[in-house]
């Protein structure tokens, strides 16, 4: 069973994509770990992630990188935006998500394009998505309790910097597949958000 997850920035699918791999027992891929790698790894090569060649040579990063907590940070998913706007880039990616997504027995793959480009064939489609406000919220209180010192306004704006870049880029903008089943976890918690979602997959 091949189980897509996609939604914007801070909806909680990359929550619900572990749970729903915890539950049913199958690999998980977090495709955006795969761009804030790209966009990492540019930044580290003194690259322009807005140029379309720094971007793709930023591609052969190293595996290793994909352990760096840095790749967690604002910085890195406003760099992993930027470079996933090219279209090489995605190109490059492809085949590692795609050879993911059809290993034997499954798998659950969450990003932006899964559902639309990686895994077309997906056996169960969700869209997460959450209002602009609920999802900064989310992420004021999550670097609160890291102890930095964050705006909600800030955090709001860059959301909606990134969403605008996401959805309206042209290769594989961020959208849910016409047979995706859309979550809107704007008033669920974690457990209430994670059993939908569960409830959801059981009910396909
Ligand atoms: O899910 P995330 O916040 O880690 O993703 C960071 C960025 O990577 C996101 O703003 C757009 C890009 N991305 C993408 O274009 N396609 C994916 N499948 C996953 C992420």
């Amino acid at each position: 069973m091949i189980i897509a997850v996609d939604g914007p920035t801070a909806s909680g699918k990359g929550t619900i994509a572990k749970a729903l791999s915890v539950h049913f027992g199958l690999p998980h891929l977090d495709t955006g770990l795969l761009y804030r790698a790209v966009g990492r790894q540019c930044f580290l090569d003194d690259g322009n992630p807005d140029d379309g060649g720094d971007a793709l040579a930023a591609t052969s990063f190293p595996d290793a990188l994909l352990d760096d907590p840095e790749l967690r940070s604002e910085a890195s998913g406003g760099l992993a935006s930027r470079v996933s706007i090219h279209p090489s880039v995605r190109q490059a990616l492809f085949d590692r998500q795609r050879s993911f997504a059809l290993q034997a027995g499954g798998a659950v793959l969450d990003g932006r394009d899964i559902g639309t480009v990686i895994a077309p064939d997906a056996d169960v489609k969700l869209f997460v998505t959450a209002s602009v406000e609920a999802r900064a919220r989310r992420r004021y209180l999550e670097m609160q309790a890291q102890g930095r010192d964050v705006s909600l306004d800030d955090i709001a704006a860059d959301l909606a910097a990134r969403d605008a870049r996401d959805t309206q880029r042209k290769d594989a903008p961020l959208v849910a597949a016409a047979n995706a089943v859309v979550l809107d976890t704007s008033d669920l918690d974690r457990d209430e958000a994670v059993a939908a979602a569960i409830a959801l997959v059981q009910g396909r």
